[in-house]
């Protein structure tokens, strides 16, 4: 067993060394955990998004949690994973009542808690024991006895508003922000309340086996029938239904920025090309392909009220673009309408992850039922790996550009460090149904609407990211 530890020490010590040697490199320090994120970050200059750091950050942090695991008394690590779901609901609290834009202004020293309260009228012995159970996590720091501050983590919980104007506006709490908050606030909301019903599903013959939207956990949370999207769409809801769509930009901020641009060749598509974004949300992906080839013409499709803040979203963020776009309200689940131009390319980010295996086949059938011959179907959607070696001639081999395995004796897929997918994955099962799929699932999901996997893009930057997976339509004659 020791030799287990000094393993993962090894790997730590390495992984440290390379991030110090890039910092002595670049003349720079590594970002502190007590200082409020700084904006490269969320740019290639960031020094955590430096290819050779980014590596050793993954196996640093997959070496450091197995180490946590290996190192602690069985019984402490399960009870510390059982409480594991008090940190989204501390994170929810924190955020409701606004914390990170109160202190915001007291900086590095903090404020009281009784001062916190004065602004948002918290109970005082709760927010104070929320706040510190949360810099217990490292999310906000006491820097001194029933005083907050700021630190790296804590520092997206923040739109960067002012307190009183969200007060004055709360629906629009999260309009025109970076979408980082957004993001963190829908994960620990609507999103934390259902995984706690899992095990009720599994055990509830009538549902167990379900591919319903409506019969998940979010149903038995929140005790109704709708959907999670007829949830959203509710009057009471707005703003979790804007929260929502403004999450969309923040996630992606978990991806190196440009590379959507970078994973497919744009400009192998003639002039001119129509991209239908199947489910665009805001249309962020689109915006971002609109600014490398303003050419090309976009179609949205959403749901009525999404596209409805797609089209305020991009007459205030990028009118030019709204030139050669137009904008299709409708229900992805039924036959396509006619649209404006032939598609060159469906485009679907974070789509078929939402629909279970007999919904996404409907969807992907409608597309196919209006693609050409030359129409690309390009997906972005994790292709989740097992946690156990793969032989490269085997079937379970994603194929395209090549995803290393980490090495022993961490887990294959990097545990910790890679868990962002199978996260996911409980998300998707616990309030759509829904899931991510492994290379075969992919497979035969295409295979069974008409189209065929041709390969799956990766940045080799950010192996733990969404890949690009591009299809071609089956012919007849294929
Ligand atoms: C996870 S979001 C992804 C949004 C966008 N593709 C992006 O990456 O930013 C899924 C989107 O699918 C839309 N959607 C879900 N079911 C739909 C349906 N039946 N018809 C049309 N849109 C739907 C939702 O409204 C939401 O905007």
């Amino acid at each position: 067993m020791t030799e287990l530890l000094i393993s993962l020490r090894r790997i730590l010590d390495e992984s440290i060394d390379t991030i110090v040697s890039v910092c002595e490199r670049r003349n720079e320090d590594f970002p502190h955990l007590d200082v409020p994120a700084h904006p490269s970050e969320f740019s290639p200059q960031g020094i955590r998004n430096d290819p050779e750091v980014a590596q050793a950050i993954k196996l640093g942090v997959a070496a450091a949690s197995q180490l946590v695991a290996a190192l602690q008394s069985p019984i402490q690590a399960i009870a510390n994973l059982c409480f594991l779901a008090t940190i989204p609901s501390n994170i929810a609290a924190s955020e409701r009542v606004h914390v990170p834009e109160i202190i915001r202004n007291s900086g590095d020293k903090g404020m009281h808690v009784t001062e916190i309260v004065k602004y948002n009228g918290a109970n005082v012995d709760k927010l104070e024991r929320i706040l510190r159970h949360l810099a217990t996590h490292h999310i906000f720091r006491e820097v001194s006895p029933r005083v907050f501050a700021h630190n790296m983590l804590s520092s997206l919980l923040d739109t960067g508003k002012d307190y009183k104007t969200i007060i004055d506006n709360p629906e629009n709490k999260y309009d025109n922000t970076n979408g980082l908050c957004a993001f963190a606030a829908m994960l620990s909301d609507e999103l934390s309340k259902a995984y706690p019903h899992t095990a009720d599903v599994l055990a509830d013959p009538s549902i167990a086996d379900s591919q319903e939207l409506n019969e998940t956990t979010l149903q038995k949370a929140l005790n109704m029938k709708h959907t999670l999207w007829q949830y959203l769409d509710l009057p009471e809801n707005a703003f979790r239904g804007r929260r929502f769509n403004i999450a969309m930009r923040g996630i992606s901020a978990l991806q190196p920025s440009g590379t959507i641009l970078g994973l497919y060749d744009w400009d192998a598509l003639p002039e001119r090309a129509t991209i239908v974004d199947v489910g665009s949300g805001l249309g962020h992906v689109s915006l971002e392909i609109a600014a490398a080839r303003p050419d090309f013409r976009f179609i949205l499709e959403d749901r009525p009220s999404v596209v409805a803040h797609a089209k305020e979203y991009w007459s205030q963020h990028a009118p030019i673009a709204m030139t050669n776009a137009h904008f299709l309200g409708l229900d992805f689940l039924h036959p396509q309408p006619k649209l404006p131009y032939t598609p060159d390319v469906f485009f679907l980010r974070y789509i078929l992850h939402n629909q279970p295996d007999n919904y996404a086949t409907m969807l992907l059938g409608h597309l196919r039922k209006v693609a050409t011959e030359y129409t690309k179907l390009i997906i972005i959607d994790f292709v989740v790996e097992y946690v156990c070696p793969v032989p490269e001639d085997s079937e379970d081999a994603i194929p395209g550009d090549p995803s290393p395995a980490a090495p022993s004796p961490l887990l294959t897929n990097f545990g910790v460090a890679g868990a962002y997918p199978y996260n996911m994955d409980m998300v998707m099962l616990s309030y759509l149904n829904a899931k991510e799929r492994t290379i075969g699932a992919w497979r035969d999901l295409l295979f069974v609407s008409g189209w065929k996997l041709i390969t799956v893009k990766r940045d080799p930057a950010d192996r733990t990211g969404w890949p690009l997976i591009v299809s071609e339509p089956i012919l007849s004659t294929n």
